[in-house]
């Protein structure tokens, strides 16, 4: 017989516990999409949403980490009044704002863009000393398939790390950078000629931050891994060659299948997902179709 080494493990059975139990809520229904995470709501009207229904679907977002909300109706102004109601909206410096809304960047790919937006894992603007807690986006034109996004829970992926692992990251901060996200590839000319939200970038721009590897969510208390390959550069006290053997084996365990969930889109969709526990992905798979988002984010705190 030939000596082969072991090339993969299987992931032991793993979930997260409120995609089996997900509250009653009074206000909508809540149907989860995964065992990982991730749910459709239905049955709320964002434009006119009582106090009780914000406060419940703040608690569906805690408990499902990533929610696609159906069947709205917003202007540009409705949705800035909604994300008001979340927190404080915070301007996003690497593109173009939405004209008349300084808090909305309009995310649009032509049918003849070769690259979408965000198709990596990545929890947004970790390179901001205090990253956005929520992201929301609002699909005014969909494919007609594909498209979807793409989350992963980074509670599971922090959980599953084996122990030894999880007693070497705790307490260790990594260098996150705009220049992965913003720089180097984003900037390349292939890719900002052939993509309909092109980066604003100037040297001037450049900032790095330092993280904690494991970060603690504010509300649920749970631990949650806190790398991307979009924006961590490095450990402290380390260069990238020295770190990236283990922060590549990060990355690849925080995207394992068991951990994620695909939502997907329709016209008149808001998703609204929670950057301190889960990563997300925007598939690239519809060339030759218009899709049109409007993205707001919300300031959260800084990562403990
Ligand atoms: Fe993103």
């Amino acid at each position: 017989m030939p000596g082969y080494i072991t090339t993969f493990s299987y992931q032991a059975a793993t979930c997260h516990a409120p995609q089996f139990a997900p509250r009653d809520f009074r206000r909508f229904r809540v149907t989860p999409a995964t065992g990982a995470m991730g749910a459709e709501v239905e049955g709320v009207d964002l434009a006119h949403a009582s106090d009780e229904a914000i406060r419940e679907l703040e608690q569906a977002l805690h408990d499902h980490l990533a929610l696609m909300i159906r069947d709205q109706d917003l202007t540009p102004a409705d949705q800035a009044a909604f994300a008001r109601r979340l927190g404080a909206p915070v301007s996003w410096p690497y593109a173009k704002p939405m004209d008349g809304h300084p808090e909305i960047t309009e995310l649009i790919q032509e049918p003849g863009d070769k690259y979408a937006f965000g198709a990596s894992w990545h929890s947004d603007s970790c390179n901001f000393e205090r990253p956005p807690k929520y992201t929301m986006l609002y699909a005014v034109e969909c494919p007609p398939v594909g498209g979807d996004t793409g989350f992963a829970n980074q509670y599971l992926a922090w959980e599953t790390l084996d122990e030894t692992l999880k007693r070497r990251l705790e307490g260790v901060r990594c260098v996150n950078s705009s220049e992965l996200a913003y720089g180097t590839a984003s900037l390349e000319e292939d890719v900002q000629d052939h993509t309909a939200t092109p980066i604003v970038y100037r040297e001037e721009q450049f900032n790095e931050v330092l993280h904690p590897v494991c970060r603690t969510h504010p509300v649920t208390g749970r631990k949650a891994l806190y790398t991307t390959s979009a924006f961590t550069a490095r450990f402290e006290g380390e260069t990238q060659e020295e770190s990236l053997p283990l922060l590549r084996k990060l990355w690849a365990h925080a995207a394992t299948p068991e951990f994620t969930c695909r939502l997907r889109w329709r016209e008149g969709s808001l998703a609204i997902w929670d950057n301190r526990c889960c990563m997300h992905y925007a598939h690239s798979d519809y060339p030759g179709h218009r899709r049109h988002m409007r993205r707001i984010v919300i300031e959260g705190e800084r990562p403990v």
